[in-house]
């Protein structure tokens, strides 16, 4: 069945402490795979056919509302008090939403089709209410399905009103509500405080059974796609999951990797088609590979840019920039604003950090360059270093095209090195170096190339 998509809004439930974390932070922003978790709810509502995606929003407001820019727009809880009056906030803005989607944004790893099939259902079997639920060996802390001898739901009942040793396992709610709006509204209104002070959504489960209102309930395949997020031990179950999925992606889409389990790929990234990644390797933030890339083993690559065919072994990149058929490691850091144009090599032992590197420059050995402008086709010697601070600022250091900075070099910035100019080992170069010429000393003193000769 069609879903026409400007009939549903979603609203996601993301205004909860999340006592449980013991945290600081808000409990929907912490990450899964690298994504804050309420991201991942909020564009599995999107991608599942949801024209609005609405969050209700409350501990720590503004840093949620802020990480779910362009993916949902907040409606305040003041208040925490519980999930049936979060939703309830949400009544001004999706009033007249004829279905609404309800998650919770501590639950992450719900995939869209699944929440497709609950919206399909719904539309389908003409339900005012319809639920996910999921079968599990160890029922922890849901809410409990209860069904009646011929299968029909009765309600839920919240882990907290059990009886002792009462629903070790079984049915359980995902906590994932399709409801129609006309249905709905009223009735949320009316839900009244449970004895610990909260006002609970899924008291409407029991009201639609007892009124005889339609309720439909969609089981989840894999019960994985029910799990809350309430302490670090599901967060961690929760990443191993989502991570899990992420490499299956990945080699389904044409990218080899040696031994998955110790790669760790975040959800935005990218790889292009036959690259491979070794072990040990950690892809993270919204980090994109190029074609036939190798990166691995040992590398941590953040936030960066890697072109096709480069190489990376044994290293550190972070918001940097590789253009194609770039190498670099083992042991080496390319920091923030570091930019290494095609061809570039960059061996071991090399810190590189806000500087531009020209095609095909080499830099095999234990260098430092920080705030450079290198032209193409240099070299930078061994032992290379950017003196670039002077302890209160950095200065930048410029090398021309084709230049040859010898072993030992310090580069003592602000300083220029003309085009095809060269260093001597160990030279000490304070002042600019004209192109052509020859720096030679400490402090470097300017020759003649010819001058080289027997210096
Ligand atoms: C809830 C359900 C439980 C279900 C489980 C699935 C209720 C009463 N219980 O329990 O049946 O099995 O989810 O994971 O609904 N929130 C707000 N405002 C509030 C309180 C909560 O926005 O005042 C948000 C939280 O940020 C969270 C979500 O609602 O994202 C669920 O709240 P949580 O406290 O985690 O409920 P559970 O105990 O997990
Ligand atoms: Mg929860």
């Amino acid at each position: 069945m069609a879903l026409t998509s400007d009939r549903w809004t979603a609203v996601v439930l993301a205004a909860g402490q999340g006592t449980r974390m013991k945290s600081r932070l808000p409990k929907v922003l912490h990450p899964v795979a690298g994504v804050p978790m309420v991201v991942h709810v909020a564009r599995a509502a999107r991608e599942a056919g949801c024209s609005r995606v609405l969050a209700v929003v409350g501990h720590g407001a503004d840093s949620v509302a802020e990480a779910l820019a362009g993916e949902a727009e907040p409606v305040r809880q003041r208040e925490q008090l519980g999930t049936g009056h979060a939703l309830a906030q949400a009544e001004s803005a999706a009033r007249d939403a004829e279905h609404l989607l309800v998650l919770h944004g501590d639950v992450p790893l719900t995939r869209p089709e699944t929440l497709r099939r609950m919206m399909a259902a719904h539309l389908e079997l003409d339900a005012d209410v319809t639920l996910l639920t999921a079968i599990v060996d160890d029922a922890r802390a849901y809410g409990r399905v209860r069904r009646d001898a011929e299968g029909r739901v009765l309600d839920i009942v919240e882990a907290s009103d059990l009886e002792p040793g009462e629903g070790a396992g079984g049915e359980i709610n995902a906590g994932m509500y399709c409801f129609r709006g006309s249905w709905l509204w009223p009735r949320l209104a009316a839900i009244p405080r449970s004895p610990n002070g909260e006002y609970y959504l899924t008291h409407l489960i029991g009201l639609a059974s007892r009124e005889g209102s339609r309720i439909a309930v969609v089981v989840a395949d894999d019960p994985t796609e029910a799990l809350g997020v309430n302490d670090r031990v599901e967060l961690a179950e929760a990443d191993r999951i989502m991570r899990d999925r992420i490499r299956r992606f990945h080699m389904l889409n044409g990218v080899t990797l040696i031994d998955p389990p110790t790669v760790y790929i975040d959800a935005d990234v990218t790889i292009g088609q036959d690259s491979v990644i070794g072990p040990h390797v950690t892809l993270a933030g919204k980090t994109r590979i190029g074609t036939d890339a190798r990166i691995g083993p040992g590398c941590v690559v953040r936030d960066s840019v890697v072109g096709d065919r480069c190489r990376i072994e044994l290293s550190v990149v972070e918001e940097a920039t590789l253009e194609d058929d770039v190498d670099c490691g083992p042991y080496s850091h390319l920091r923030p604003g570091a930019y290494l144009c095609r061809g570039v090599h960059v061996g071991n032992f090399a810190e590189i950090k806000n500087s531009r590197v020209g095609r095909n420059t080499k830099m095999g050995h234990f260098s430092y360059l920080g705030d450079a402008d290198v032209g193409e086709d240099v070299n930078i010697g061994a032992g290379t270093i950017t003196c670039n601070f002077d302890g209160v600022r950095k200065h930048r250091t410029v090398i021309g095209d084709g230049a040859f900075i010898g072993s030992d070099t310090m580069l003592v910035a602000p300083v220029r090195v003309g085009r095809n100019a060269r260093t001597a080992a160990g030279s000490v170069v304070n002042r600019d170096v004209p192109d052509g010429k020859l720096a030679v000393g400490a402090p470097a003193r300017i020759r003649d190339l010819a001058g080289e000769e027997g210096s």
